[in-house]
């Protein structure tokens, strides 16, 4: 009798191991962590971007390979990443420079932020490194990434000069200050991003703008100049979620195609903002993405505001 209590005993443990890891629970997260993945990789989903000849992952690339002038490449390039020290903290700019990194011309040694972050070609990733401010970037560079550090403030010199630089990505420091020209020399730069600070007011921006991203953070009402995107002609993308506005920026360029200005405090929307009341013809084709949702705005009120759209907004319509 004994045995039998346990051999059924042992049946009913053996049923409920094999029960319990359902599909239920395996299924469970999926969606949530979908929706974090796509947050995380938004920027790498957008097709008009120009990432140069860099394709940027998440993960910083192991090789810490200093800015080589194509003369320098043939000979120098293996004892370069061979003495290269490796960067596993955020240890000092000011840090001994390893001499054998430092190429054979006298024009120009390493630059130091090669060393504290990581270079690759022209790009330079200093993601997460503890940096309170910006540090000084190679002529050469055309991609910067100082995502994740505690940069508060962005001056006129941190990125003055620079004629190759085509993207800058802060997401996630504390930037409250920028100097008004802190952008105005940098005759190629494309992309901005500046999510996830505490910005205050916009500064003048490049008219070769192509993607703007300044959501999260506090332009309230006076944070973007009239007309400040008038002139760019090639502004594809410009992202303002959460931010207090209260008016929809006006005189929005003509190729504009995503505007997103979601969690904001606008009520009312002028008629002509996106279209011409004057002028029946008008026609913004490529607009296809305006999100208006999470502001205190009726856009059923305005109906002839969006005749010229190839979509309605995304918004309250009751
Ligand atoms: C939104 O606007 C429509 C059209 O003017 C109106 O009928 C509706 O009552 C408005 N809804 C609210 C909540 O004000």
């Amino acid at each position: 009798m004994k045995t039998f209590v346990n051999l059924f005993l042992g049946l009913f443990i053996l049923q409920t191991a094999l029960a319990a890891p359902t599909i239920e629970t395996i299924n469970y997260d999926t969606d949530t962590y979908e929706d974090v993945l796509d947050s995380l990789y938004d920027y790498d989903e957008n097709p008009i971007v120009d990432q140069g000849k860099i394709e940027i992952g998440t993960v910083l690339p192991v090789v810490n390979r200093p800015i080589l002038s194509p003369e320098q490449v043939p000979e120098e390039t293996e004892e370069a990443e061979e003495s290269t020290p490796k960067l596993i903290d955020g240890s000092s700019p000011q840090g001994p420079l390893t001499p054998g990194v430092q190429g054979p011309d006298t024009s120009g040694a390493i630059s130091p932020t090669c060393i504290l972050c990581a270079c690759l070609i022209t790009t330079v990733y200093c993601d997460d490194h503890n940096l309170d401010t910006i540090p000084p970037l190679p002529k050469e560079t055309t991609h910067v990434y100082l995502r994740f550090n505690r940069i508060s403030k962005i001056s006129k010199h941190d990125f003055n000069h620079l004629t190759k630089l085509k993207k800058i990505d802060l997401t996630s420091n504390i930037i409250s200050e920028i100097d008004e020209d802190a952008f105005r020399n940098l005759p190629q730069l494309s992309e901005l991003i500046l999510r996830d600070n505490n910005i205050r007011q916009l500064p003048e921006l490049p008219n070769t703008m192509n993607f703007i991203d300044v959501s999260n953070n506090r332009l309230g009402s006076k944070g973007i100049k009239q007309e400040a995107f008038k002139d760019m002609t090639d502004l594809h993308i410009l992202y303002l979620t959460n931010n207090h506005l209260n008016h929809i920026p006006i005189l929005l360029p003509d190729n504009l195609q995503s505007l997103h200005l979601q969690d904001n405090n606008i009520q009312e929307m002028h008629e002509d903002t996106f279209c011409k009341m004057k002028d029946w013809t008008y026609a913004r084709r490529t607009l296809e993405d305006i999100r208006l949702d999470g502001n205190p705005i009726n856009l059923s009120r305005t109906p002839q505001a969006f005749m010229c759209l190839p979509r309605i907004p995304i918004g309250r319509l009751v």
